[in-house]
């Protein structure tokens, strides 16, 4: 893409991929898309609206009228929306009303990190770089109900793992852009790695494919 680097950041849920997407955004001055949050704002509606999450047309008239302040609403985050919002995700509809804001973030210059499922496979398959961050499903389940309880969710950890083990299989299963790993991904395994040590081995790769240059801070 002319004037603009794109990194793709794809991944099951809680491999540390928006940790990393994140730090590498502010390294590099690329602007940060969690793409995943686009999905849970288009569950968020439905769900307030009543809709039925296995009505593709109900689903996708929510998706083409998000704005982007949807993605600023609270409770986003919560594991009900995370689980809707995989089932969402799963119809044709919805993913092509949401791709288009997601190319028109990314080739805005000077371009973005941005984090999901499908990036660097269906949104942007000429990405400058890609990555494909993944973790051992225990290892990602203990991080993910860490973080829930430390924002006052009251979860056992049993139900965390089930739940990311239902999530992996839909978003993997599913017809549509399915989670998968892209021939050309650098794939990074944050099992037994901190997210420091994550983002160093990230930056390595940012510098030796896009040269040190691209690594501004
Ligand atoms: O990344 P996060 O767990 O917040 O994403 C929530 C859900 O949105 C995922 O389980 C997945 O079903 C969907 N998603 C997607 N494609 C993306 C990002 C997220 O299908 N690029």
């Amino acid at each position: 893409m002319d004037g603009v680097i794109v990194i793709a950041v794809d991944g099951p849920v809680a491999a540390g991929k928006g940790t990393l997407a994140r730090h590498m955004a502010t390294r590099t001055g690329l602007r940060h898309l969690d793409s995943g949050m686009i999905y849970r704002a288009v569950a968020a509606l439905v769900l307030e609206a009543g809709d039925d999450a296995g009505n593709a047309q109900a689903c996708r008239q929510r998706a083409e009228r998000l704005v982007a302040a949807d993605l600023e609403r609270p409770g986003l985050r919560d594991q009900e929306i995370g689980s809707v919002s995989s089932r969402i995700a799963a119809h044709r509809e919805v993913r092509a009303a949401l791709v288009e804001f997601q190319r028109r973030f990314g080739a805005t210059p000077p371009g973005a990190v941005i984090d999901g499922r499908d990036i660097g496979t269906v949104v942007f398959p000429d990405a400058d770089l890609k990555f494909f961050v993944t973790a051992h499903v225990r290892a990602r389940a203990e991080r993910r109900h860490r973080e829930l309880v430390s924002r006052g969710e009251t979860i056992d950890f049993h139900s965390v793992l089930h739940e990311i083990s239902e999530r992996d299989r839909r978003d993997s299963e599913r017809t549509w852009a399915p989670l998968r790993q892209a021939d050309d991904a650098v794939v990074i395994d944050t099992t037994a790695l901190d997210a420091r040590a994550v983002a160093e081995k990230a930056l390595d790769i940012v510098r030796q494919r896009l040269g040190a240059a691209s690594v501004l801070s």
